[in-house]
């Protein structure tokens, strides 16, 4: 290098510690496998943190998080609104469009007009309804196990359950099923903060693909209803209120994208967690009354949605500092559900934690998880029959992890069961 260009060379400035916690979290392939020592140290320096790297504020407290989620001050980014640019609120291009956008990207009032007609469609007495289908599922996928050698549970259970659940709640056809599952898994890819053009653009091109087969399936659905949610959709309706075509196709494919890798890496995590503390396991082989103990604790203890969003609509204060209107938050809800304000010695992994505050992995307020008890439900059957169906189950290999972080889980899991 000659003397000349040395001169001008600018090094760049140094990350503040809270922003080389940041970018570990963020970017480190390293850091995903246990980014738990991550939130829990920013937690500490910078509870309320302004990130120089991403432009957007970083909160990491239980009580913080939850009320930034739940102030109706602060929502979704909306056109007009001089949100810094971020993946979370560029997901997809769809979503921007006040058209064609779902709920999990709408404000008052559209939100609540939608979910209360989706509320009316997507009842508790409809999930449960669900139960001996999401058992019969997993026996079936639980029966092409392998018998010699490991299994790896997440093609072979974790990913394949949900998305055939969500079908059956759906109402698409058994023999369509298989087909549409690659499909869905696309669409969320686009949730991650670091998506590139061409996962974003590969999950526009299975969105159109998936919202054309579900539109033909209404148009079968309105001349022959079923019992299923796009029927259940169609005849929701609030006095004159309805939802429209678009709403309907819209609001399932959010349920399709929120609601299917999401659960695939709650049961991965319950497994791997398991794994690693098997005297919490034969606890649960002992007494099978704390199974939905156990569901919630892997919840709380590795979250799935490890990170949410929100941009602030007026100036807010948290924690003695003004976030500015038209900023965009992220609320660590992994770092959330460790907050040692909230839960005891939060770092031990204990399935029989009774009479605590809500786990923060479903989100709070008015976009709290609309799938929450039909994920608890999966969780709960799969570990059933895992339980049923084995009494032994080793960890074949330390799991890889993907190298996201909003929607975190493991590429792999191999487990030897007998
Ligand atoms: C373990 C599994 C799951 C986790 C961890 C999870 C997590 C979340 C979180 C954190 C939110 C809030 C997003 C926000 O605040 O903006 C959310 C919203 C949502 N979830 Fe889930 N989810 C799961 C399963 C499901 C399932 C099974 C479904 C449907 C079948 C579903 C459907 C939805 C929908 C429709 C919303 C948007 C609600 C709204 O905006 O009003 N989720 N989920």
């Amino acid at each position: 290098m000659s003397e000349d260009t040395a001169a001008v060379r600018v090094d760049p400035p140094a990350l503040s510690p809270a922003d080389e916690l940041a970018l570990k979290i963020f970017a480190d392939p390293a850091s995903i496998a246990d980014p738990h020592p991550l939130y829990r140290k920013l937690r500490e320096i910078a509870p309320v943190h302004q990130s120089a790297l991403t432009s957007t504020w970083i909160l990491s407290r239980y009580e913080d998080c939850r009320s930034l989620l739940r102030d109706n001050r602060a929502g979704a980014a909306e056109p007009g609104i001089a949100a810094p640019e971020s993946t979370l609120s560029n997901a997809s291009r769809r979503d921007r469009d006040p058209e064609l956008r779902s709920i999990l990207f709408m404000n008052p009032p559209d939100h609540t007009r939608i979910r209360s007609l989706l509320s009316r469609a997507f009842t508790p007495r409809r999930v449960e309804r669900l139960r001996p289908e999401v058992e019969a599922i997993a026996d079936t996928l639980i029966d092409s196990f392998a018998s010699d050698g490991p299994v790896n549970l997440l093609d072979a259970l974790a990913f394949p359950l949900p998305a055939n659940v969500i079908s059956a709640l759906v109402g698409v056809p058994v023999e369509r099923r298989d087909w549409l599952r690659p499909l869905v898994a696309k669409l969320t890819a686009s949730l991650e903060l670091t998506a590139s053009e061409q996962m974003v653009s590969d999950a526009e091109e299975s969105s159109e693909t998936v919202r054309s087969y579900l539109s033909e399936l209404m148009v079968e659905r309105r001349a022959d209803p079923g019992d299923d949610l796009l029927s259940a959709m169609i005849a929701a309706s609030d006095g004159e209120d309805r939802l429209s075509e678009n709403e309907i196709l819209s609001n399932t494919m959010v349920i399709y994208a929120a609601g299917f890798e999401t659960t695939t890496h709650l049961i991965c995590n319950t497994v791997l967690n398991l794994l690693r503390h098997p005297e919490q396991l034969e606890m649960l082989r002992r007494d099978r009354s704390l199974v939905p103990g156990a569901i919630e604790e892997v919840l709380r203890f590795d979250p799935p949605v490890q990170i949410d969003g929100r941009t602030a609509f007026e100036d807010l204060e948290f924690g003695g500092r003004t976030i500015p209107a038209g900023h965009m938050v992220m609320t660590m809800l992994a770092g959330a559900n460790r907050d040692p304000e909230v839960y005891d010695d939060p770092d031990r992994f204990d399935i029989t934690r009774r009479d605590q505050p809500p786990v923060m992995s479903f989100g709070s307020g008015i976009h709290y998880c609309l799938g929450a008890s039909l994920a608890r439900l999966e969780g709960q059957v799969v570990l059933e029959r895992l339980l049923d169906r084995f009494d032994e189950w080793t960890l074949a290999e330390e799991p890889p992890w993907r190298p996201q972080i909003v929607i975190r889980g493991v590429e792999r899991l191999d487990v030897m069961f007998s």
